[in-house]
């Protein structure tokens, strides 16, 4: 049998993938100081191979802290000393002062771009263009967000006079934010929440994916040069040791988490006072593509293929299931296995990859019981070696006919297997999308602007974002991007994430004499940070 995919040598890799592994942290940041850590470690396997010698393999490229109860009280001490109840540097600050440190922030993240893609690339396999386009799109994001705050803060450089009151209304910060990501966007959609908690006067813990830690290394010293003591701290190490205590004291006032419900769920039962706790969740997904029988099937069979294996399909917003009508399923396939055929398959290095190892253990086994479990109920593999797997390389499965019976049909398979049905009314995918546990999106590919209206009308009360000849995804960032059901909480876009880390405070005085007296008096010397009318450029 053929090479599936070639796992390199170790010396046919270049300088600069071969220096930066083993990297072998010890260092976690907590009030301002790097710590040197001493105790347990958990060793970093990468799910690319590489040849030690003629027939032995080796994927270890460090390791990191696992840290324990006491260590992780820690850091929350130092999270909750920074905030002191609003009364910390932080909080205080003024908009223009966090501004300046997050700017200094991107600024240092910018330096560290080529040293975070690298070890992306070895920790969790997403291919070179997609590891440099997430550290880039985090880098517009941090940009983005100073100008959302801009204009949050100009929009509140107001005063408002009503029945005899005048206010002043802004946002405040909540207090002190748990910010966890998910493995697939380790660096972007932790700072997805951990950004605009920060640059709202937040002060934040942050614990790093399981997957995907060694690549915030390089962030550490970035962090505890821009920002003042206490204000980003990070834990490393198993759920139950670190999260759980820091959910349990109860002095956690934000839970940005994205990941899955079930751990979602078990972060929220922590809190004793559930009720003080803000959630900003971004959970599962198992987003449907529609074909209706007009499509343009280029545009369908592209944006398909793209929706449904870029990252290997390793994204929420992934295209998780296929419906196409069953006058067009015969061309849609042929098409579609063709597409499938020329993506090219390697290591995250390798020059236009497309399908790359898979970083979760034991993902390859997962997915081929899924491809077995259609098999034993009546679908085939209809593309030429799909379904194939080597250590942790899969190569994309097409399934078909699926029908509810089958595990495909309804498990989130994060991965390069896809589930395809053929459809003789549009009340079948209809069916599916309201009763799946999901709710994220939707794309619906076709030409009639009759049938898609209506459609539309229907999907936008079942899924928060229907995309009409296009593939599903999050971007662009100023978009908002939440789901219904098991699929989120909370809204997040550059300019609804500010929201979620603060709360609208406002400051109101009788409109007397003696009052209108001391607010110009604060207004004209500048004494208040929260009371005042500046108007940042
Ligand atoms: O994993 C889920 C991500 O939020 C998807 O983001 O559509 O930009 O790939 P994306």
């Amino acid at each position: 049998m053929s090479e599936l995919v070639h796992f390199p040598k170790f010396s046919e890799l270049s300088g600069d993938l071969k220096s930066c592994i083993p990297l072998h942290q010890r260092e976690y940041l907590v009030n301002g100081e790097l710590k040197t850590w001493n105790g347990a470690v958990q060793e970093v396997y990468s799910p690319v191979y590489f040849k030690s010698s003629e027939d032995s393999y080796d994927n270890r490229i460090g390791s990191y802290p696992i840290m324990g109860e006491k260590e992780s009280l820690e850091v929350l001490d130092a999270a909750v000393q920074a905030f002191d109840n609003g009364k910390g540097e932080w909080p205080k600050m003024s908009v223009s002062g966090r501004i300046d440190c997050m700017r200094n922030f991107a600024a240092e993240l910018k330096k560290r771009r080529s040293e975070i893609v690298n070890l992306m690339m070895w920790e969790i396999g997403k291919n070179r263009k997609d590891s440099e386009g997430e550290v880039d799109r985090t880098v517009d994001y941090i940009l983005d967000s100073i100008e959302a705050l801009k204009e949050l803060d100009r929009n509140s450089s107001r005063f408002t006079i009503a029945q005899g009151v005048i206010a002043q209304v802004r946002r405040a910060p909540l207090g002190v934010a748990l910010c966890m990501g998910p493995f697939n966007y380790p660096l972007n959609e932790t700072f997805a929440t951990l950004i605009p908690a920060l640059i709202m006067g937040c002060t934040v813990v942050f614990k790093p994916p399981k997957l995907g830690v060694l690549l915030h290394h390089p962030t550490l010293e970035a962090f505890r040069k821009s920002f003042p003591k206490g204000v980003v701290n990070t834990v490393y190490g198993r759920g139950r040791d670190v999260t759980t205590p820091i959910m349990r004291s109860g002095l956690i006032d934000v839970l940005a988490f994205i990941g899955t419900s079930p751990v979602a769920d078990t972060l929220k039962k922590e809190h004793p006072k559930p009720h003080r706790l803000r959630c900003l969740l971004g959970l599962e997904a198992k987003n449907p593509a529609i074909i209706l029988p007009d499509a343009d099937l280029s545009v369908a069979v592209n944006e398909c293929v793209e929706g449904a294996l870029s990252y290997n399909g390793q994204r929420c917003t992934a295209l998780k299931i296929i419906f196409v009508h069953e006058s067009i399923t015969a061309e849609f396939l042929e098409l579609f296995n063709r597409k499938i055929s020329s993506l090219k398959c390697g290591m995250p290095w390798d020059d236009g990859v497309n399908i790359t190892p898979l970083p979760e253990p034991h993902k390859t086994e997962y997915l081929d019981s899924l491809v077995k479990d259609a098999i034993s109920k009546g679908a085939k593999v209809i593309n030429e070696g799909g379904g194939r797997f080597d250590k942790s390389f899969f190569y994309p499965a097409v399934l078909y006919p699926v029908n509810q019976t089958m595990k495909a049909y309804h498990e989130e398979q994060f991965g390069p297997v896809i589930p395809v049905l053929s459809f003789k009314n549009i009340s079948e995918p209809l069916e599916y999308i309201e009763n799946s546990n999901y709710g994220q999106q939707a794309s619906i590919f076709g030409n009639d602007s009759d049938l898609l209206s209506s459609l539309l009308d229907t999907l936008v009360n079942q899924v928060c974002r229907v995309n009409l000849n296009s593939k599903c995804q999050r971007g662009p960032d100023v978009l908002p991007f939440t789901g219904r059901k098991d699929s989120a909480e909370g809204t997040l876009s550059v300019s609804d994430a500010l929201r979620g880390f603060s709360i609208r405070t406002l400051v109101a005085v009788k409109e007397t004499d003696l009052n209108k007296q001391i607010i110009s008096d604060i207004l004209k010397d500048r004494k208040s940070t929260f009371l005042n009318t500046d108007f940042i450029l």
